[in-house]
């Protein structure tokens, strides 16, 4: 069943933020490595692009993704107008130091010693948002955490060094085109799980696994995984864990969620669940069903 997730404040964050962007110089654009098309808001290019207003996209959790499709991420993003790609770990306070730098050089028409350099934060739920927020300001101003949307209001800060910082909430779009979109976006729990179905999630999860890192899957639950497909691996991993209900029978929910989990913390490994290329070739395959 396609997955779509579009709770009702959504829609003034969205309001509010097509109002901020006239007044900010640059979007930073938060996304995660791992799913980085997935997670592009197309509705955060709009308003910008109306605006006319350069954006520095980032690749943030690089951490737990797969350095040679984050590489690959990098040129398909920097060889679009407008747009500087970084890759980053939101957690790492080096990493983050290099972002209003990167945004000066995006908007050298405020560097004249007395505009200041408006930057604002957009993304989904759950891309690291308030981590990098908290470790920009150096203090602990925006809530971070695991559960989608927890930030919902706007908020502008002084950065010191005439530089103002705008926080948005998380904004989703109304319709999800993709239906693999709506899973990795699912798998990765930038959508609440009230909106989703944990099995069907891990077992999505577990096919882009089994096709692109079966040697994380076997070396993680010591299980052969040629053959399999994703709801096989997820009862697998159920019988190897000792996932039972109550009579004997497999608890697949809890085993979807183990997968979930092992995949979300990074304990299986570097992963991510589309390159350019499977990109191309999903979207290829869904326009011509
Ligand atoms: P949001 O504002 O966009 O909704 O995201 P938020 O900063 O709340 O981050 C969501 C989760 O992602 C948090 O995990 C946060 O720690 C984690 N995170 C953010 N950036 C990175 C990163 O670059 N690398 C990694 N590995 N994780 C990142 P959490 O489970 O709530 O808590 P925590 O125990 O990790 O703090």
């Amino acid at each position: 069943m396609p997955i779509q997730w579009f709770p009702g404040h959504m829609n003034s964050a969205r309001r509010n933020a097509a109002e901020s962007m006239a007044a900010i110089d640059v979007v930073i654009e938060v996304t995660d490595a791992r799913l980085p098309e997935a997670s592009s808001n197309p509705m955060i290019a709009e308003l910008r692009k109306f605006r006319n207003r350069p954006c520095l996209k980032l690749l943030n959790k690089s951490d737990l993704a797969d350095p040679a499709a984050t590489r690959a991420w990098m040129d398909f993003y920097n060889a679009q107008p407008d747009v500087k790609a970084v890759q980053i770990s939101a957690k790492n306070p080096a990493e983050v130091a290099r972002i209003p730098a990167l945004c000066r050089s995006l908007a050298p028409h405020r560097d004249d010693g007395t505009k200041p350099l408006r930057m604002m934060i957009m993304g989904i739920p759950n891309v690291g948002k308030s981590t990098l927020m908290n470790a920009l300001l150096k203090r602990k101003v925006a809530k971070v955490g695991d559960e989608p949307a927890v930030t919902k209001h706007q908020q502008t800060l002084d950065l010191g060094a005439g530089m103002t910082l705008t926080d948005t909430p998380g904004l989703m779009w109304p319709k999800i085109d993709y239906d693999a979109d709506g899973y990795m976006l699912a798998a990765s729990h930038a959508i609440g799980r009230n909106a989703v179905i944990d099995e069907e999630v891990a077992a999505f999860l577990g096919e882009v696994l089994l096709a692109r890192y079966p040697n994380l899957l076997a070396a993680r639950y010591k299980i052969k995984v040629e053959g399999m497909d994703g709801p096989a691996l997820v009862e697998a991993i159920g019988r190897r864990r000792g996932c039972l209900v109550k009579g004997g029978g497999l608890d697949l929910e809890k085993a979807a969620q183990i997968l979930l989990v092992d995949y979300r913390s990074g304990a299986l490994g570097r992963i991510s669940l589309e390159t350019p290329e499977t990109r191309a070739a999903m979207v290829e395959r869904q326009a011509a069903e």
